[in-house]
């Protein structure tokens, strides 16, 4: 079956050491969502009529404010290689988006396993759609008229003249593919027609309402109206880009693609529905906010199993994946109705971060803040160096403030690295020592008078 090729198989233990390279702590999140992953991977190895019976666990994430519950979903999606879709349950309340119907997800995690197994495919007939369209540019650049094309056949008949130019031309044409391949006509410019296939006119009209009820404006029109082409000379090169594209697009069987996405889905999806605690608990009665308990109504069936039309065909929800993460500040997991709360079984909580972690978090995950400084630094040819006792400082400060004023947990470090950088930021330009040590004395200097005022520090850090 081919949606096992594309189901990663990554084992439990490899999913989180994969998370480890960017989010420090939270073990036993990392651990639920990479059993998660991995127990879809096992159901596709099960028989097919146990493999219906087997109901996805589905996981609650729970813990404050910037510990990393955003981050391991973001990370996560990079990882399963399968339909991955976030979004923020908070949407469905949201003025704007007022009967967005909560169905909408579905839709979306079809176009994007639509799009990821037609990238696929690409990747699949990418290979015969350049020599087809090598050849196209070849009779492009040697008009095949004078000497017919080897692959016209026999023309029988004809004089003696065409016969000389039948020995030639492929001898030619050979030459001329040899020079195309080393790169010799790169700067040449060719004429090719392009397809018009986008219609900027119609992106207006084919807003998410009617999006919303499964049909596609825009490919309706589309097909309605002749397809508009246009002559554009390019370089060389371009023009290969454009006729392998064109060629793609033939070779892709989108009927398999749809069918094949749409399983994908079904079998292997996972939807990440984040700030699930915005849904919870009773509704105030004021503003125009849909009704929470509303949208946990709405998102029930889908949890629970149900058919959503889609423009792609139906979608069974039954076995998809849902991942939800909420700081629960207010509200509790236990003021979600409890049809969804038992259609979460798996609860986790991620630990709130102090200096510890603030330090590791610094300096270790790949794209570490540390890191990201220092690397813009050099664009301006300085080397920004951090001692470790800063290091301790900077991390000390971050848990202070959070401690005396609001604990917003890793996002503190934005604040604080931001402050403190902020002068040399301003300067690095002028600066003529190429490089820099921040050291603890520095971080202190920089912050005090934020650190001493806490009403400072509420507005600045
Ligand atoms: N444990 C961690 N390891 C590394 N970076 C972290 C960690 N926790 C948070 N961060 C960083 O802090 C920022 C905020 O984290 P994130 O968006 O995951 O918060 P969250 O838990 O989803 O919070 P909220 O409940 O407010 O949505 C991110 O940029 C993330 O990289
Ligand atoms: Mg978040």
């Amino acid at each position: 079956m081919k949606e096992e090729t594309l189901i990663h198989t990554f084992t439990p233990r490899e999913i989180v050491s994969e998370l480890d390279k960017y989010i420090v702590g939270q073990h036993e999140a990392k651990r639920a969502v990479a059993l998660a992953l991995r127990n879809r991977w096992r159901r596709q190895q099960v028989p097919d009529d146990l493999k219906d019976e087997i109901a996805p666990k589905n996981i609650i994430m729970i813990g404050p404010t910037g510990v990393g519950k955003t981050e391991i979903a973001r990370r996560l999606a990079k990882l399963s290689n399968a339909p991955f879709l976030k979004i923020e349950a908070s949407k469905f309340t949201e003025v704007g988006y007022v009967g967005r119907d909560v169905e909408s997800m579905i839709r979306d995690l079809v176009e994007i396993a639509i799009n990821m197994v037609k990238s696929e495919e690409n990747k699949r007939v990418e290979f015969k759609a350049r020599e087809i369209a090598e050849e196209r540019l070849l009779d492009l650049l040697l008009p095949p008229r004078p000497a017919p094309h080897p692959s016209d056949g026999l023309r029988s008949g004809e004089k003696p003249l065409e016969i000389v130019g039948e020995k030639t031309a492929p001898s030619t044409r050979e030459r001329l593919r040899q020079l195309l391949r080393n790169g010799s006509l790169d700067e040449r410019f060719v004429d090719v027609e392009i397809t018009q296939t986008s219609m900027p006119m119609f992106e207006i009209f084919s807003g998410s309402g009617i999006e919303e009820m499964g049909i596609n404006v825009k490919d309706m029109f589309s097909n309605l109206l002749p397809k508009k082409t246009k002559r554009k000379k390019v370089k060389i090169p371009e023009a290969l880009e454009i006729l392998t594209q064109e060629e793609v697009q033939k070779l892709i069987d989108m009927d398999r693609v749809v069918k094949e996405a749409l399983s994908l889905v079904e079998q292997g999806g996972i939807v990440f529905l984040d700030e699930i605690d915005k849904i919870a608990g009773k509704d105030q009665g004021h503003g125009p906010d849909v009704s929470r308990e509303g949208v946990q109504r709405d998102i029930l069936p889908i949890v629970e199993g149900t058919k959503v039309n889609t423009k792609h065909g139906m979608v069974k929800t039954d076995h998809i994946l849902f991942i939800a993460a909420g700081a629960f500040y207010v509200s509790k997991p236990s003021d979600l109705i409890p049809e969804l709360q038992g259609r979460f079984p798996i609860r986790v909580e991620l630990d709130s971060l102090g200096k510890e972690e603030f330090v590791r978090i610094l300096t270790e995950p790949k794209n570490a803040l540390i890191k990201q400084y220092k690397a813009l630094m050099k664009t301006e040819g300085i080397e920004l160096e951090f001692s470790p006792d800063a290091v301790e400082k900077i991390a000390e400060i971050a848990a202070e403030i959070n401690e005396k004023t609001e604990n917003i947990g890793a996002r503190r470090l934005y604040t604080i690295m931001e402050k403190l950088l902020d002068d040399i930021s301003f300067k690095a330009p002028e600066m003529s020592e190429p490089a820099i040590t921040i050291t603890a004395e520095y971080v202190e200097e920089q912050l005090k008078e934020f650190v001493e005022d806490e009403d400072l520090s509420r507005y600045i850090l």
